[in-house]
């Protein structure tokens, strides 16, 4: 596999071109960011973590039926992954409420949700990301209403393998956040990554963050929290 052209300068990721017309290579760097961009620093081997991450998970998914764009790790900052069209979509999926969501329903970080929460948002940068609902995003052509009924099915299967396997980590799953792209052949599947950039893990025994609200709320211990994470996903006996 031969890298070629830079096809896509992200906050966290670059995406490449190479020499497969159907592939794609994943870099990620050592930065994060939060708050649509007005925060972002450099945390020495994050991009590392969060490829490690990114890549258990993505293999935990595919081996349990889950079809996404992820193919193989290929060094310790690169993935192979399918060539997708993305879908301009953000489906956050809450278990517990925190963040946003607690915020906006003045409800304390940390309480259970009595139902799963999905919440959609349309993934553009200029708009601020605003949540939209299922018929204006088929309304405005960026999905049809079969598609979102895979989407959402494929959301609730992963939550619950998700929820499975970071209980087995002693982790809390509070949110996850996912993205899905269009193969050529018109089959949808989960893009993106799958990490403490894009979760919420709380440590099951103390509440102790996991991820990204370390940097967003200035609690330090980034990368080694994460290390955590990657330590007892690793440690797993999975068969
Ligand atoms: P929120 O608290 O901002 O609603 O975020 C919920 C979860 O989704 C949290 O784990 C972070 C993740 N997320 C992203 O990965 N990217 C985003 O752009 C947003 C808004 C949330
Ligand atoms: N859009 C922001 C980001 O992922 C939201 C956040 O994580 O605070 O950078």
């Amino acid at each position: 596999m031969v890298r070629g052209e830079l096809l896509f300068d992200g906050n966290v990721k670059q995406v490449y071109a190479t020499d497969d017309p159907e592939m794609v290579l994943f870099h990620f760097k050592d930065v994060a960011t939060a708050f649509n961009n007005v925060k972002k620093a450099v945390f020495p081997n994050k991009g590392i973590v969060d490829n490690k991450i990114s890549s258990y998970i993505f293999e935990y998914l595919k081996r349990n039926g889950v079809s996404t764009h992820y193919v193989e790790m290929v060094n310790d900052r690169e993935q192979l992954c399918r060539k997708i069209c993305i879908i301009p979509l953000e489906l956050v999926v809450r278990n517990y409420i925190a963040g946003s969501i607690a915020d906006k329903l003045g409800i304390e970080d940390g309480t259970k949700a009595q139902t799963v929460i999905y919440d959609l948002y349309y993934n553009n940068d200029a708009l601020g990301d605003p949540m939209i609902n299922d018929s204006e995003a088929v309304a405005i052509g960026l999905v049809s209403f079969k598609d979102l009924e895979i989407i959402y099915s494929t959301a609730r299967k992963i939550n619950g393998l998700l929820l499975d396997l970071f209980g087995r980590a002693g982790i809390k799953l509070v949110d996850l956040k996912l993205e899905f792209g269009k193969t050529s052949g018109g089959e949808i599947i989960v893009s993106d990554e799958i990490s403490p950039d894009t979760c919420r893990f709380w440590d099951s025994a103390t509440d102790n963050r996991l991820d990204k609200d370390r940097f967003r709320l200035d609690l330090g211990n980034i990368v080694a929290s994460y290390e955590v994470v990657l330590d007892r996903l690793e440690s797993l006996n999975l068969e």
